[in-house]
């Protein structure tokens, strides 16, 4: 794509791939909000949007065209919609297309110098092969650890294990959950486990194991194995918190709370260290309630400054900016849990991720999650070397 270099130049560079494939074009207003370009060939009519990036696309970006896509306006005027980028798809954005349906008529690909090459493609064409590289054999057998750990109780500590489990299961990983709260809510709403569908091949599993129960072996085929600790460290089993690559704490940003969980994440962080100096530990935002701009800088401003401290002397404390991934505030989340829904008018069982409206917020901010988390860690390195 020696001579594409800028947006625009891409976008034309599309036109012209769709017209020569026989399609018409027409480029949509400046400032249209949801696509770039539509395109209509027969009884196909498509909004198209074009995405000129260096790097690969991410399921978020795909979850907003399809979004877009379920809005009322967009399906008066559309029955189908393409995704057209620059470089490729991240493993993430892959797992997302490939657990669609037939019934989702979005077309996803890379437009080369010559033509498009399909992720996935109108009459089902695929790119075959995709690159297959950093396969690392001291990864093959190995698992990744993920605690979801905070010393207070009632911050989400369950809600953020389950869900990532199931937003992982959906991008195509088998998870294995270890419940080590004696309280056991994610037993209470997993149950054993759950098995995760996933219309567009074989889908993955959600197995739940109680602490005591918890073998390396005991789930040879998950690669993710993911703890939802007791809020009191020293309950949890000494060599389970230091086997953690990585560590999720759970809290909350509002004005009340700042100061408070300022102390709760520095007691956090130092009884973990204690343990385990090596794993990565994020803070995250859940619970997110919407509030105006100007309390929202306030409150970040204020967020990042109490946890700079822990950055400066810890290299692998990290601070998940709300603005980039957080957990909003969620009835359905309660309704939620990761329970398959059995629909009757609809043969096929699905991950209760439901869509209310065309609109599910947990099912988006928990992907979106997920999505950061294998950008931010070696989850790619899993996903090659099955
Ligand atoms: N994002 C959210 N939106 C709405 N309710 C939430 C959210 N996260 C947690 N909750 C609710 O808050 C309560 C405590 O969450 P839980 O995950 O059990 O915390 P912990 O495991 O840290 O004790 C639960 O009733 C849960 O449903
Ligand atoms: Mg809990």
């Amino acid at each position: 794509m020696t001579d594409i270099s800028d947006f625009i130049h891409f976008e034309q560079h599309i036109a012209k791939l769709f017209t020569r494939l026989g399609w018409d074009v027409e480029t949509a207003k400046p400032n249209q909000k949801g696509y770039d370009l539509v395109v209509k060939k027969g009884q196909h009519i498509g909004a198209v949007q074009v995405k000129w990036l260096n790097n690969n696309v991410s399921s978020p970006q795909l979850l907003k065209f399809s979004n877009f896509l379920d809005t009322s306006e967009a399906k008066q005027q559309f029955n189908c919609g393409f995704f057209i980028t620059t470089k490729g798809f991240g493993g993430p954005a892959r797992a997302l297309i490939k657990s669609w349906g037939k019934d989702v008529r979005i077309f996803c690909g890379i437009a080369t110098e010559s033509q498009f090459k399909w992720e996935r493609g109108l009459n089902g064409d695929n790119i075959d092969g995709q690159e297959n590289d950093n396969i690392s054999i001291e990864n093959a057998n190995k698992k990744l650890y993920f605690g979801v750990f905070t010393c207070k109780g009632g911050v989400g500590k369950t809600t953020v294990a389950a869900h990532l489990a199931g937003a992982l299961a959906l991008q195509g990983f088998d998870i294995a959950l270890v419940d080590l709260d004696p309280e056991q809510n994610l037993q209470r709403l997993v149950g054993d486990g759950v098995y995760v569908p996933n219309p567009g091949g074989v889908g993955n599993t959600i197995e739940v194991f109680k602490g005591e129960d918890w073998h390396e072996n005991s789930a040879r085929n998950c690669k993710i194995v993911i703890c939802d600790c007791s809020p009191a460290l020293e309950r949890n089993p000494r060599a389970l918190i230091e086997r953690f690559d990585y560590c999720i704490i759970p809290t909350t940003l509002n004005p009340l709370g700042i100061n408070k969980h300022g102390k709760v994440i520095k007691d956090t962080v130092k009884e973990l260290r204690n343990i385990n100096q090596n794993a990565h530990l994020f803070v995250l935002v859940n619970q997110f309630k919407k509030i105006n701009v100007n309390r929202f800088n306030l409150l970040k401003r204020n967020f990042l400054n109490t946890y700079q401290e822990i950055s400066q002397t810890d290299d692998k404390f990290h601070c998940i900016d709300p603005e980039e991934v957080c957990i909003r505030s969620s009835d359905l989340l309660y309704y939620w849990g990761i329970h398959l829904l059995e629909d009757p008018h609809n043969p096929r069982s699905e991950l209760a991720f439901k869509l209310v409206g065309g609109r599910c917020y947990p099912r988006d901010d928990f992907i979106n999650l997920a999505d950061y988390i294998e950008r931010k860690t070696k989850i790619e390195n899993l996903r090659n070397s099955s």
